[in-house]
Formats: C-alpha cells, sequence, structure tokens
C-alpha cells in the first residue's frame, strides 16, 4: 500500500545514508519535495497567480547528526539536482528550526505567507524562473 502510494507519487524522497559496513546502512536525513500548482501571493504586487513551484515538504535530520551540517548538505544536493536556488522553493509547514535553518545558509527571512499551509520568500519573485512560472501557469 505505502510502496504504491510512493510509486505513483511525484515526490521525490531524498536520503542520507550512513554505512556501517558495506553490507549495512542507516538512513540520516530525509528531504521530501515536489512540484505543486499553488496560487501564490505575491505581496508587493498585491495578487494572486497559479503558479508551478517546487515545494519543499518534508525535512529531518536525526537528533543524533543534526548541527553538523547534514541539513545543509542535503538541501544542496536537492538543488543542484534539480538546478534551482533556495529562494525557488515554497516550503511547507516550516518550522521554526527550519526557518533558522533557511537564515543561516541562504540568508532568506522575509517570509510571504500564502494563507494555506506554504511559505515563500520576498525574493522568490525576484527571479525571471520564477517570474516564468507565475506567467506560464508553470510547465508542469
Ligand atoms: C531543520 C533540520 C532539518 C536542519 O538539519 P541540520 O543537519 O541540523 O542542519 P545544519 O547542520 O546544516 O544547519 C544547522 C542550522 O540550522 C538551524 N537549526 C537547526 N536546528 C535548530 C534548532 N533546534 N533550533 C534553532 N535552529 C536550528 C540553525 O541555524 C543551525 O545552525 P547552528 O548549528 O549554528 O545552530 C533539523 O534541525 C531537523 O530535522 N529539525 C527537526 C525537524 C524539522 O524542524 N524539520 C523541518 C520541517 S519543515
Amino acid at each position: 500500500m505505502h510502496e504504491e502510494l510512493l510509486i505513483n507519487s511525484d515526490h521525490v524522497l531524498y536520503m542520507m545514508i550512513e554505512h556501517n559496513t558495506s553490507a549495512n546502512f542507516v538512513v540520516v536525513g530525509i528531504l521530501k519535495t515536489g512540484w505543486k500548482k499553488l496560487c501564490l501571493y505575491n505581496k508587493a504586487v498585491g495578487s494572486c497567480k497559479e503558479t508551478m513551484v517546487y515545494c519543499l515538504m518534508d525535512f529531518y535530520v536525526h537528533e543524533s547528526r543534526q548541527h553538523k551540517g547534514y541539513g545543509k548538505y542535503l538541501i544542496d544536493y536537492m538543488l543542484q539536482d534539480m538546478h534551482l536556488c533556495a529562494k525557488n522553493l515554497a516550503i511547507e509547514n516550516p518550522t521554526k528550526n527550519l526557518l533558522e535553518f533557511m537564515w543561516k545558509h541562504f540568508q532568506l527571512s522575509k517570509i510571504v505567507n500564502q494563507g494555506n499551509y506554504f511559505i515563500v520568500y520576498e525574493e522568490f519573485f525576484d527571479d525571471a524562473f520564477n517570474e516564468r512560472n507565475h506567467n506560464d501557469g508553470g510547465n508542469g
């Protein structure tokens, strides 16, 4: 059942693993992302538009491994994989830890609350990449 849900979903799950031996490994961090069509509110112009946005939906590093740069490594890997910058992301239900994390590593702090469970940063709307998706309603 869970397997089917994952296969049929267009979400991407990045996992950071540590090998204890060549045969054994442990998962120490996960990052779940995916495209979503959101009605995005741009505070600067006071309007909403349907936009395809790459969303960060789940992000977790095991307590015993936090504050060691694993989270930064994981998010950098995903951004490079997707050819995106941190300011291109929407974040679902960000925790205080994640907001601190985004400030520390990407100097992002000016939140535009979307009134649902998502936030983007003001810098989202500065970017030509997002402007294109904003105007086209996304490229799926
Ligand atoms: C957010 C999280 C994924 C970051 O992973 P990480 O491996 O600790 O990240 P890094 O080591 O690369 O960066 C650490 C920075 O993130 C921020 N941060 C991480 N944990 C924090 C906490 N408990 N309180 C405040 N800031 C925190 C800080 O800026 C921290 O810098 P510092 O180590 O100098 O204090 C991890 O803390 C976590 O899993 N938290 C619990 C789950 C969570 O909140 N997930 C976000 C869901 S939206």
